[in-house]
Parts: C-alpha cells; sequence; structure tokens
C-alpha cells in the first residue's frame, strides 16, 4: 500500500470520533437535521430492502427505519469505529452493518431504496460518476436513489460546511445530476440550500 493509499485509508477511518460526531456534525452543518429529514420524506414509503452508504453513527438509518418500518437495512461505511455505535443502536434482525467503502463493489441487491447522506462527497468526481453507476445496478426497476450530501454551490458565498481538503470533495449539482442521467437515473432536485442539496434518482 503506497503512503498517499494509507493516508486516505486512516483519514476514512479516523476523521470522524463517534463519540463526538453528533455534536460537531450539527455544529458544522446546522440545517443537519433538516436535511435528513428531507432525505426521509424523499425516500417514498414501504421499502422492504434498503441499502445505505456511509452509515456513519446512525443517523440517517434510524430516520429510515422509523419511515419503513417493514424494511431489512444494510449499510455500509470505512469506519468500523462509526459502525460500532450504530451496532448498539439497531436490532440485528433489522440493520446489517458492514465495513466497506463507497469506491468498492456494493452489496448484492436488488434493493427498492439506496440512500445516503453526507458521504458520497468524499468521493471524487470520477469515483461518484462510478458509484452512481453501481448504485442503479444494486436497484431494482423503478426503485430509488435519494442522495443528500453538500455540494459545490452555484454562488461560492454560500460555502458554508467546513471543509477538509484532500477529504471532502463535494461537486456540483448540475454535475451530480449529469453523472446520474448517464448511469440511466431519471434524477431532480428534492431540497437544495446554498451548499446542501437533496437529489432524488429513479433507476
Ligand atoms: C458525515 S458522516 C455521515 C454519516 C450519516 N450518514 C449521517 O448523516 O450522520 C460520513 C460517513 O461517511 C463515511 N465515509 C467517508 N468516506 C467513505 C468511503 N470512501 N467509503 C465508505 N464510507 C465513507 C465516514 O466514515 C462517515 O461515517
Amino acid at each position: 500500500v503506497g503512503e498517499e493509499q494509507l493516508r486516505r485509508r486512516l483519514e476514512g477511518q479516523f476523521h470522524f470520533d463517534p463519540s463526538t460526531y453528533e455534536q460537531e456534525i450539527r455544529a458544522e452543518v446546522p440545517q443537519f437535521d433538516r436535511l435528513q429529514r428531507v432525505l426521509a420524506s424523499a425516500s417514498g414509503a414501504g421499502a422492504a430492502r434498503i441499502l445505505e452508504l456511509g452509515t456513519g453513527t446512525g443517523e440517517t438509518s434510524a430516520l429510515l427505519l422509523d419511515r419503513h418500518p417493514e424494511a431489512l437495512l444494510v449499510g455500509i461505511d470505512s469506519s468500523e469505529n462509526m459502525l460500532a455505535v450504530a451496532r448498539e443502536a439497531f436490532p440485528r434482525d433489522r440493520v446489517d452493518l458492514r465495513v466497506a467503502r463507497l469506491e468498492d463493489e456494493l452489496p448484492p441487491g436488488p434493493f427498492d431504496l439506496v440512500a445516503s447522506a453526507l458521504a458520497v462527497h468524499h468521493l471524487d468526481g470520477p469515483d461518484k460518476a462510478e458509484l452512481f453507476s453501481r448504485v442503479a445496478g444494486a436497484l431494482r426497476a423503478g426503485g430509488l436513489f435519494v442522495l443528500a450530501d453538500v455540494v459545490v454551490p452555484i454562488d461560492p458565498a454560500d460555502a458554508d460546511v467546513p471543509l477538509t481538503p484532500g477529504y471532502d470533495k463535494p461537486s456540483s449539482v448540475a454535475d451530480q445530476l449529469r453523472w446520474l442521467a448517464a448511469a440511466g437515473f431519471d434524477a431532480s432536485v428534492r431540497w437544495a440550500d446554498g451548499d446542501l442539496a437533496v437529489i432524488v434518482a429513479r433507476s
């Protein structure tokens, strides 16, 4: 493993401290709870199988499980430290949490819903485009991909969320809509405010 690759892996594992995450993320992203609520309501109803990308401590998963009471959720995250907190919070018969990177093969579908909050912006543009193709492949026909994330705002003055160079790599909404369309999705913006957006994409 090269030095740069190792640095990235360690950054992915230790960037967030699970014991302070919930407090810090709400300080850094004042609209955190709003973003999560919009994601949940954009995820429709009645999903039976959900894949969550970048589960972290399970803030997003909790809302998804409430919204889809019959659902089984598979959550992936590169950080075992973060997932350890989520593991405590959810029943094992409903939630399957796996240490995995978004850049790698996704758990086998088909899923009714793929959802992600504040995680995909850790991938650069080409990796996002490639992920969107794999998400399309993991969804059933007509399934939904809901992406809530930090984006490059249209007006640079709207960039509020603090970013770590080399770890946070947001893209514009326009680029992401283009990559989603190229992956075969019918995608549109559900909500956007400054440097945050929720995109809904139907496969
Ligand atoms: C800001 S947290 C979001 C967690 C949760 N979705 C929420 O909204 O609270 C970002 C999560 O993405 C994970 N992450 C970052 N880069 C990743 C990657 N390349 N593959 C998988 N997970 C990644 C981090 O470990 C972290 O748990």
